[in-house]
């Protein structure tokens, strides 16, 4: 057994895989099968002020090796949230509360309502906002650096992770914008944009048109994007994108994360992050490494 315990901004993950938002809800259904302790942590579903229907159906479709979304921000709302699942969740991990909004004070209020009470608050900004024009405030790095300002400025205690699109002409520029901003830590890479069409209807296949494309296929752009960011900014980065097993989990590490989300796997597998963490440790076991953040951004490039 290695040891497998990770701190991130003085926040302690008893291992490093964590439940990677709007894919494992807010633990409840996850619980049922195993005991969700077994994550490192759980990246909630994208919380608003108010309480969101999400996007019209269908809102899922599958590719090769990926999947495509536009599920939206399906979500009880934030005081839901904190009433019905936050002490459950804490009781079984360490929860980071991942947050979205329309407006730059939607973000700043859900910020000032969740600082002290969640472990980690991650920003998603890669949903359509005013202020972007609704564009994503994530894609121009002087709106990703704003929103990061707006938001610290509203917590106290609560450290912030700035969650990248990789969506952008540089994900450097974007992760030093990022730091800049005051970011704590930063995550990526969320969804990058894509279409699936059913060609005997002539019609993409989500009621959305365009969705956000997961899953095992977009592992190679993330680690190259988590290695570029990585080596881009001072701050500690969690790496996500198509991680299916731990040898990948592993890969990410080496390429700088501190440590991984699992998102889409949950799906084709229900025990995939428990999987996950048993293969993590087998392969540091096999190589002879006593802890796992000796594997950190110890990548050499040819
Ligand atoms: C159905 C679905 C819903 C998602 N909802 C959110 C969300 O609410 N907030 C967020 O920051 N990312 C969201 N994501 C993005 C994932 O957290 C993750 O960044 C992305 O899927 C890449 O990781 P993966 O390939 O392991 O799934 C969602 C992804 C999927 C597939």
């Amino acid at each position: 057994m290695a040891q497998l315990s990770v701190k991130i901004c003085g926040v302690g993950f008893s291992n490093p895989v964590i439940a990677a938002s709007g894919t494992f809800g807010f633990g409840r259904e996850y619980n049922e099968l195993y005991d969700i302790s077994a994550a490192g942590g759980v990246s909630t579903k994208g919380l608003t002020l108010e309480p969101r229907p999400g996007n019209p159906v269908p809102r899922i479709a599958e590719g090769k090796s990926v999947i495509l979304n536009a599920v939206g921000l399906m979500n009880p709302g934030v005081e839901e949230f904190i009433k019905n699942d936050l002490s459950w969740l804490k009781s079984k991990t360490t929860v980071i509360a991942n947050v979205a909004g329309r407006t730059l004070e939607d973000y700043q209020g859900i910020c000032a309502r969740l600082d002290g009470i969640v472990d980690m608050i991650e920003l998603n900004i890669s949903c359509p906002n005013v202020r972007a024009g609704g564009m994503a405030l994530g894609i121009k790095p002087q709106n990703v650096e704003e929103v990061t300002r707006l938001c610290k400025a509203a917590l106290k205690t609560t450290p912030l992770i700035v969650k990248l699109s990789p969506n952008v002409e540089s994900i450097a520029v974007n992760a030093r914008a990022a730091e800049s901003g005051g970011a704590d830590c930063i995550s990526l890479i969320n969804t990058l944009t894509g279409m699936v069409v059913d060609i005997e209807r002539r019609r993409p296949v989500i009621a959305n048109n365009t969705g956000g494309v997961s899953g095992a296929g977009i592992m190679p752009i993330a680690l190259r994007m988590v290695y570029e960011a990585a080596h881009a900014v001072d701050i500690p980065v969690i790496g996500m994108g198509g991680i299916t097993c731990g040898k990948d989990a592993i890969a990410f590490m080496m390429a700088g994360a501190r440590a991984v989300q699992v998102g889409t796997a949950n799906f084709t597998d229900s025990y995939a992050i428990p999987r996950i963490v048993r293969e993590t440790d087998e392969w540091l076991d096999a190589h002879g490494i006593a802890d796992v953040n000796d594997i950190v951004d110890t990548l050499k490039l040819n």
